[in-house]
């Protein structure tokens, strides 16, 4: 049956069949063929989005306000609106659906990007919650489609980290919908709830994916992909000793890729990362803990398996895939 995704909201890819997911991807690589070839896209001509953030962002903001102009649609970014303050999530929503023909979100909880798509009765799209964070899984699996050369459902990502994050959550229900292997190498007090990995290991039964939560840094071996994330999320800044102290042998570093046995793995990282001291809260780490890097060292981050940059980049085009394919003319 053909893929139609109009009018359809984007807050968690387990809202999302594996067609739907490919599809997706799929019409995220024309687009970028699209875009090398400098060929200019209408398919947002006439729209215009607005992008509401109560976190901070560089490279999702980025990328939805460069998709939307370059196939042509107007955008407004709100991030010190009535919005939370003088204003509810219901009637704020009711007013951007009045205005705008989809709505980004990026915040805290994620019943506020489903108030949001409740009440506006326009497409909204899930910049991150503490919960999720799919639009970055799609840039992931792109990258992984570009990068590992084999089939995804042959694929094994593991995921060392913080795996009861956004990320760890998203990683584990993107690998479930497209049948790839998903590992999970964190400390215990750190694994994703045990109902969704239940949820996702009954999915994965018929999609082909295996899933393992594990504390053992040997659940590397094998992996097609290492990906990681901070050790400390927006709205946690005051975990970090707390964080250190469980994660300090979690590191991503030249011997863990090593321990995968694949010369050719790759490395991800959604970003921003630690990887040393050239930022202010870097430094400060540095300073508090003596660690000149967190989640990846500078040589892993730098290296030839590293494909960070291109998985950044693929944030644009699969951003702008989502918006063509939900309000697309
Ligand atoms: N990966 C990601 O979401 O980056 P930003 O926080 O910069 O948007
Ligand atoms: N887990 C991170 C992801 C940032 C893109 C955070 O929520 O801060």
């Amino acid at each position: 049956m053909a893929v139609n995704l109009r009018g359809r909201n984007f807050l968690t890819l387990k809202d999302f069949t594996p067609d739907e997911i490919h599809y997706l991807l799929n019409l995220a690589h024309d687009l970028k063929r699209k875009k090398r070839l400098g060929i200019k896209g209408k398919s947002l001509e006439g729209k215009n989005i607005v992008l509401l953030f109560e976190k901070t962002s560089t490279r999702t903001r980025c990328a939805f306000e460069v998709g939307a102009m370059d196939e042509g649609a107007g955008v407004t970014f709100l991030s010190n609106s009535q919005f939370g303050k003088k204003e509810s999530v219901e009637d704020t929503a009711i007013v951007l659906g009045r205005m705008f023909d989809g709505i980004e979100f990026r915040g805290f909880k994620q019943e506020t990007v489903e108030d949001l798509a409740k009440y506006s009765g326009v497409p909204v799209w899930n910049g991150l919650t503490d919960l999720y964070h799919p639009t970055q899984v799609l840039a992931d699996v792109m990258t992984i489609q570009e990068y590992v050369h084999k089939p995804l459902n042959q694929a094994k990502l593991v995921y060392v980290g913080d795996a009861r994050n956004n990320m760890g959550n998203s990683l584990m229900i993107g690998s479930a919908k497209l049948g790839m292997d998903f590992t999970a190498v964190a400390p215990k007090a750190l694994w994703p709830s045990e109902d969704l990995v239940n949820e996702m290991r009954e999915l994965g039964q018929n999609t082909g994916c295996h899933i393992e939560i594990t504390d053992d840094l040997d659940g590397v071996k094998g992996a097609d992909a290492i990906y990681t994330d901070v050790w400390v999320s927006m709205g946690e800044e005051d975990k970090f000793e707390e964080r250190i102290a469980l994660m300090k042998d979690y590191q991503v570093n030249m011997d863990l890729l090593k321990r995968t046995g694949n010369p050719d793995v790759i490395f991800l990282h959604c970003l921003p990362s630690f990887h040393d001291r050239n930022t202010s809260i870097g430094e400060d780490i540095y300073q508090k803990f003596g660690l000149e890097a967190m989640e990846v060292t500078d040589e892993v981050f730098r290296s030839k398996h590293s494909r960070v940059f291109d998985e950044a980049e693929n944030r644009l085009h699969t951003i702008k895939a989502v918006m063509v394919a939900t309000i697309g003319n």
